[in-house]
């Protein structure tokens, strides 16, 4: 099939290359001139697990280019993809003036059937809104349909989330629709949901808020263990073998960041305002988030007295393992917090390095952990990268002012790294 998809950020970037690797034929659009020069070098802008050799796997093939031509993509494609961003705006509310611009260029240079589907995270009744923009520039009242076919796919696994979904959501209102969706992911193995727009476009907000609620209600067993002297690890593991709550996203820690849970949960909090109801609920995932944050910071403060003029090694700075995504990271609200304490900061990261040293570039960085712990007052876990949990750990200690250890993510277990000589702090541990 014939695909543009318009918007070559990190959904459409991934999204168009796995739509070519299935055999269609894709062009990626985006108005970043830089960028598409890049792509057409085959330099990939992010950093995702297997991105770049399936770019250049369907670049080779024939099967994937990229463009700034927003115009010739949409002439020669059926489907279009809007994957445009929808950052937010100060009051929380997405702004789709992209959404709109896509649609309006659809509308004036489409000359036969379009089937154009909203693929970026959007409010509910946003298909309604991209159906009349293109039917009021339509004066030659070409044939269309409009689409919503939300992603869930995560950082850093985004490609097999792609490939082997839990499910496929569709949301149309024609059967010619409906059949070229359901076509078009004829080749992934995953049972697909065929509802109305407005159903699809909530389930991708209700689904980020009800992963976003899971970790903050986790959070907030952690304080309680903590407290009752408990194991929040322990706790998660008896509550996730019920498979009513599964044991996925129970994982207590520093907060969830990232470019899509903050961002959805403020915005969905607007939709419901908007549609007359306060969703108290996701205010408190929100607030218990920030607490989070500053929890570990408090627990610094706890171990070290006056952090004023102390050295503090941070491990981990992207939202999560496995992408250099810095955006929403609980990393700069914990870093911020203790440069205005004082603090000297140290840190390394396998991969946000780069990133986080243009938003934050007043501390060291360093090329790895060890460099991290020298003459540092505590060691600080804010990302569980696979190469934290493997570190010698008498190493470690030996480099440390004082074997301070807060873990941010419970990478460690606490009766070893004790029993090393470490005073240990997790999240919601003894
Ligand atoms: C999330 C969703 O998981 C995807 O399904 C969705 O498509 C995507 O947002 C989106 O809307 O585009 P992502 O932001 O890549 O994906 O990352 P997650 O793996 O969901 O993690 C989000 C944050 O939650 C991270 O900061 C992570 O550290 C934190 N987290 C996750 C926890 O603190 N505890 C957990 O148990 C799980």
């Amino acid at each position: 099939m014939k695909i543009a998809m318009i918007g070559t950020g990190y959904v459409g970037l991934v999204t168009g290359t796995c739509f070519s690797e299935l055999g269609n034929d894709v062009i990626c659009v985006d108005n970043d001139i830089e960028k598409i020069k890049k792509l057409n070098k085959e330099i990939i802008p992010i950093y995702e697990p297997g991105l770049e050799e399936m770019v250049k796997k369907n670049r080779n093939e024939k099967r994937l280019s990229f463009t700034s031509e927003i115009e010739d993509a949409v002439k020669e494609s059926e489907i279009i993809f809007i994957a445009v961003g929808t950052p937010p705006k100060e009051n929380g509310e997405a702004d789709l003036s992209s959404v709109e611009k896509v649609s309006a260029v659809v509308a004036d240079v489409m000359t036969d059937y379009k089937l154009v589907v909203g693929k970026s995270t959007v409010p509910v009744n946003t298909g309604k809104w991209i159906k009349k923009t293109i039917n009021i520039r339509n004066a030659r009242g070409i044939d269309f349909d409009v689409a919503s076919n939300p992603e869930f796919l995560r950082e850093g696994s985004a490609i097999n989330d792609f490939l082997f979904p839990d499910r496929i959501v569709i949301g149309v209102e024609s059967e010619r629709a409906k059949n070229i969706l359901c076509e078009l992911y004829k080749p992934v193995d995953a049972p697909i949901l065929v509802t109305d727009i407005e159903s699809a476009e909530i389930i991708k907000h209700a689904s980020n808020s009800f992963l976003a609620t899971k970790i903050s209600f986790i959070n907030a067993i952690s304080i309680i263990c903590e407290r009752a002297g408990a194991d929040v690890e322990m706790v998660a593991k008896g509550m996730g073998l019920d498979k009513r709550i599964g044991k996925d996203f129970l994982k207590a820690g520093a907060g969830f960041g990232g470019f899509c849970f903050p961002k959805d949960l403020s915005a969905f909090i607007r939709i419901a305002e908007n549609l007359g109801y306060d969703f108290r609920l996701l205010k408190e995932v929100e607030r218990i988030n920030d607490e989070q944050k500053k929890l570990i910071v408090k627990k610094i403060k706890e171990n070290l007295w006056n952090l004023n003029g102390k050295s503090v090694g941070i491990l981990g700075l992207s939202f999560k393992p496995d992408t250099d995504d810095i955006r929403y990271a609980p990393s700069i609200d914990i870093i911020g917090e203790l440069l205005q304490e004082g603090v000297k900061i140290k840190a390394y990261d396998p991969k946000a390095m780069e990133r986080m040293k243009v938003i934050i570039p007043g501390i060291t960085y360093c090329k790895d952990p060890y460099e991290v712990c020298e003459d540092s007052d505590a060691l600080v876990v804010l990302t569980e990268w696979d190469e934290f949990k493997n570190l010698k750990v008498k190493k470690i200690k030996k480099l440390l002012r004082t074997p301070i250890l807060i873990d941010g993510r419970n990478i460690f277990d606490p009766k070893s790294i004790e029993d090393e000589g470490f005073i240990y702090s997790g999240v919601g541990r003894k």
